[in-house]
């Protein structure tokens, strides 16, 4: 047996915050207009103008965070444009992305309505690039200032009496980028002014998150840390996924063996990133008190073929459903750290959940995944050791053949596995140790009839999770056998 892991079910390595299994929804593309919002008057079914098939799938997932408006988007926002009746409301250019008009009709109010419907925590990001201060600190009045105050009046004329709880608050996006270009230095200094006018106003207590780097700027990282640490609750990171080139991107569906590889490979990549800014972190926060927020992560391919290049719309196959398992796995083993991650994005562009066309609604092999993952939100992570075989590439590298995370909830053990190999089986011996009693097993899976398996609006249901018979419990032994390209949840109940 070449893979054999010991599960330690009373070794905790800390709690797991279900902000991992956080989104990501930008004015981008058919993302918000369309995907999440069609409008009071559309003929397709609505609850306040969002769509209800679409609210009714990503309930399913107990979305814990949902960051908006952007991205590149939040640094260009001027929120004042999106309050108040709608027919009065701005039309703008979206430049950032494919050059089209926004009409502002999803803002603020739009927003929290979401949020409620979805019972999500609101995390919004505030415009440093191209906003003010008192801009940055007016919207934060605006949304939580319950006395008497201009913006407060404002809100209460546009239909919300009381103020919203509104807890994560991001001051700007991409900064060393689309969110103005800075420097570190310059950054630090713009975060520490702006972040000082984003006030807490009665009970309402800000979770503040700092621009952070991009990949592996640990420069980004220390700058910001040494001038500000002090000044944050959160710093962001982003990375990405992206098989080719940055310029000559991979295809979502048309791939072979070898590019499965290479977008493991710099999926997998996330694990040293996190190990890095962490330990650059720790210089000056070694409570670990600052959480890194990864608040924007997944795949990113090529459009797909004939789409607006602007819209970053992409489909999504089993290979993104085991980067997405692999990668939640190394949120989790991360949990120190980590207290937010937001895949990017939640619907119609990227390694999105949910695919819309018209009034047809697609789930992703992705959003299976999260499905069954939620059941490790706000568990205690297990340790585990042992020894998983290796998959040997062409280059010379070499891939784990199986990526695992266990943790412990409600008195039962969930442990997920999936298989990186492309073409091979992996057979899995697991022991849990540290639980009393016998246990028993039931299993779900997630796997294609191909690597590039995915759900279409003429076949939808592909791929979809089924009952896992592989898996064979004796005493405190099980012994798994899982399928190429597969993704599996066990449940191990006393
Ligand atoms: O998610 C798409 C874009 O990627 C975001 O707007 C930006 O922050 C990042 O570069």
């Amino acid at each position: 047996m070449s893979n054999r892991v010991v599960i330690h079910a009373d070794w905790s390595l800390g709690t797991i915050n279900k902000n991992i299994y956080g989104h990501f929804a930008e004015h981008l593309g058919r993302c918000i207009y369309e995907g999440l919002w069609v409008g009071e008057d559309s003929p397709i079914p609505n609850t306040k103008g969002i769509r209800q098939d679409v609210l009714a799938a990503l309930k399913k997932l107990n979305i814990p965070v949902l960051r908006w408006p952007g991205g590149c988007f939040a640094d260009e926002y001027h929120w004042k444009d999106g309050v108040g009746p709608r027919e009065n409301r701005k039309r703008m250019i979206n430049t950032h992305w494919g050059g089209v008009v926004e009409n502002n009709h999803f803002g603020t109010h739009e927003f929290f309505q979401l949020c409620e419907l979805l019972d999500t925590e609101p995390y919004i990001c505030g415009n440093v690039g191209s906003g003010t201060v008192q801009e940055m600190s007016e919207w934060v009045e605006y949304m939580t200032f319950d006395g008497e105050s201009p913006m407060s009046r404002w809100r209460q004329e546009n239909g919300r009496e009381k103020p919203w709880k509104l807890k994560y608050f991001g001051v700007g996006n991409e900064n060393w980028g689309c969110g103005g270009n800075m420097t570190a230095e310059y950054y630090a200094d713009q975060y520490r002014r702006f972040q000082t006018y984003a006030r807490n106003y009665g009970d309402n207590k800000l979770y503040k998150i700092a621009g952070g780097a991009n990949t592996d700027d640990y420069h980004w990282t220390d700058v910001l840390m040494r001038e500000a640490h002090g000044m944050m609750d959160g710093l962001s990171l982003h990375y990405y996924t992206v098989p080719g080139t940055w310029e000559n991107k991979g295809l979502a569906l048309d791939f072979d063996k070898q590019a499965w590889f290479e977008t493991l490979q710099r999926a997998l990549r996330m694990d040293e990133l996190l190990t890095r800014h962490s330990t650059v972190m720790d210089r000056y926060d070694p409570q670990k008190r600052v959480g890194i927020i990864v608040d924007e992560w997944g795949t990113w391919y090529a459009v797909e073929p004939g789409t607006n290049p602007g819209f970053l719309y992409q489909q999504n196959t089993m290979r993104d459903a085991v980067v997405a398992a692999a990668h939640l796995h190394i949120f989790q083993k991360h949990c120190d750290r980590v207290q937010m991650a937001n895949l990017a994005q939640l619907v119609n562009v990227l390694q999105s959940v949910i695919l819309t066309e018209g009034e047809k609604m697609l789930l992703t092999p992705t959003y299976h995944v999260l499905e069954m993952f939620k059941v490790h939100q706000d568990a205690e992570a297990l340790a585990f050791h042992g020894k998983i075989g290796e998959i040997a590439l062409e280059n010379g590298e070499s891939l784990p053949h199986v990526s695992v995370s266990a943790s412990k909830k409600d008195g039962k053990v969930h442990v997920s596995l999936c298989n990186l190999s492309p073409d091979e089986s992996a057979e899995f011996e697991l022991e849990l140790r540290g639980a009393e009693g016998s246990h028993s097993c039931a299993g779900v899976i997630l796997v294609g009839d191909a690597i590039d398996a995915h759900n279409t609006f003429e076949n939808p249901e592909r791929v979809a999770p089924a009952p896992f018979e592989g898996a064979k419990m004796d005493g405190n032994k099980l012994s798994v056998k899982l399928p190429a390209a597969s993704v599996v949840l066990l449940t191990l109940e006393a």
